[in-house]
């Protein structure tokens, strides 16, 4: 097998390379030192890919990385693979996965479509979703990121384990099971896309070691909050785990009140700690012909 990686996931797509035996394709992103001056992206594959079985690792975020993605599976295309599998580490728009006002598209359904062709599977993972999995027009399958998380939990020393809104709750289950730590969650009610807050909820974290795990991290809010709320209750050490970490905006400036932040490679940032490589491999493998 071979692996393609987009600009923004050529760590995460090295680790898989490790982690599968495949060999790490080499990819020009820039045609002349510095790119286009008008931002445009560019891709050339700098390996031959007849007859092979070739593994596209790209997130779709930023922006930009669609692009990207577009003009590097022509460019695999063109070179004539075995087999295609796109692997999206995250899949971005998944909040849009329904028409909700009249007229709007459905973000999520347009770039599955798109990013399905000429590509014979897909794998992702942390999907808002699962159901955004059927906008694909190729066989696509999900595979959790969360053993990863609880992977990570390991390293450090922690008492409970945290889901911030009931949404979250399943994620920090698995999370829990695999770091085998005790579970609790708090309720948010989300004002909208800037503005969450919390019922008041007693939990039993005084003087203990928390760990507030989300399977994304936008622009801080909901996990900042969470912070705060233990640590008013006492709790002596607050750690967010993500899987993936796009920290938008002022982010950064929020989650200054955590002692720790941590998030997958699936985006990768200056909390980028553990990688889901073991994940995504597991789930290549379960996929092969
Ligand atoms: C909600 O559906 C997600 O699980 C996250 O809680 C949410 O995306 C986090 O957004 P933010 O960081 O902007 O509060």
């Amino acid at each position: 097998m071979k692996v393609v990686a987009g600009s923004a996931s050529v760590g995460l797509a090295r680790e898989l390379a490790k982690t599968t035996g495949a060999d790490f394709v080499d990819v020009a992103y820039e045609k002349h030192a510095g790119g286009f001056p008008d931002g445009e992206r560019y891709v050339r594959v700098m390996d031959a890919l007849e007859g092979e079985s070739v593994s596209v690792v790209a997130s779709t975020h930023p922006d930009p990385m669609i692009v990207e993605l577009l003009l590097l599976l022509d460019a695999v295309r063109d070179l004539r693979p075995r087999r295609v599998t796109l692997v999206i580490p995250y899949f971005g728009y998944g909040r849009q996965d329904r028409r909700f006002e009249s007229g709007e598209a459905v973000s999520a359904k347009a770039l599955a479509r798109h990013l399905s062709e000429g590509v014979d599977e897909v794998l992702t993972m942390g999907l808002h979703s699962p159901d955004i999995l059927k906008f694909f027009e190729v066989p696509a399958r999900e595979v959790s990121g969360m053993p990863a998380v609880g992977r990570f939990l390991k390293t450090r020393e922690i008492d409970l384990v945290l889901a911030p809104d009931r949404g979250a709750v399943r994620h920090a289950k698995e999370v829990a099971s695999a770091s085998g730590k005790p579970w609790d969650a708090l309720e948010k009610t989300r004002i909208d896309s800037y503005t969450v807050r919390f019922e008041p909820k007693r939990l039993d974290v005084r003087g203990r070691r928390v760990a507030i795990i989300d399977d994304v991290i936008s622009t801080g809010g909901t996990v900042a909050l969470a912070a705060k709320e233990l640590q008013a209750q006492g709790a002596k050490h607050v750690l967010v785990a993500t899987l993936h970490g796009l920290f938008v905006g002022n982010a950064w400036d929020k989650l200054a009140v955590c002692d720790e932040v941590a998030s997958s490679d699936t985006v990768p940032s200056r909390a980028t700690k553990f990688s889901v490589a073991p994940e995504l491999a597991a789930g290549i493998k379960a996929a092969r012909p």
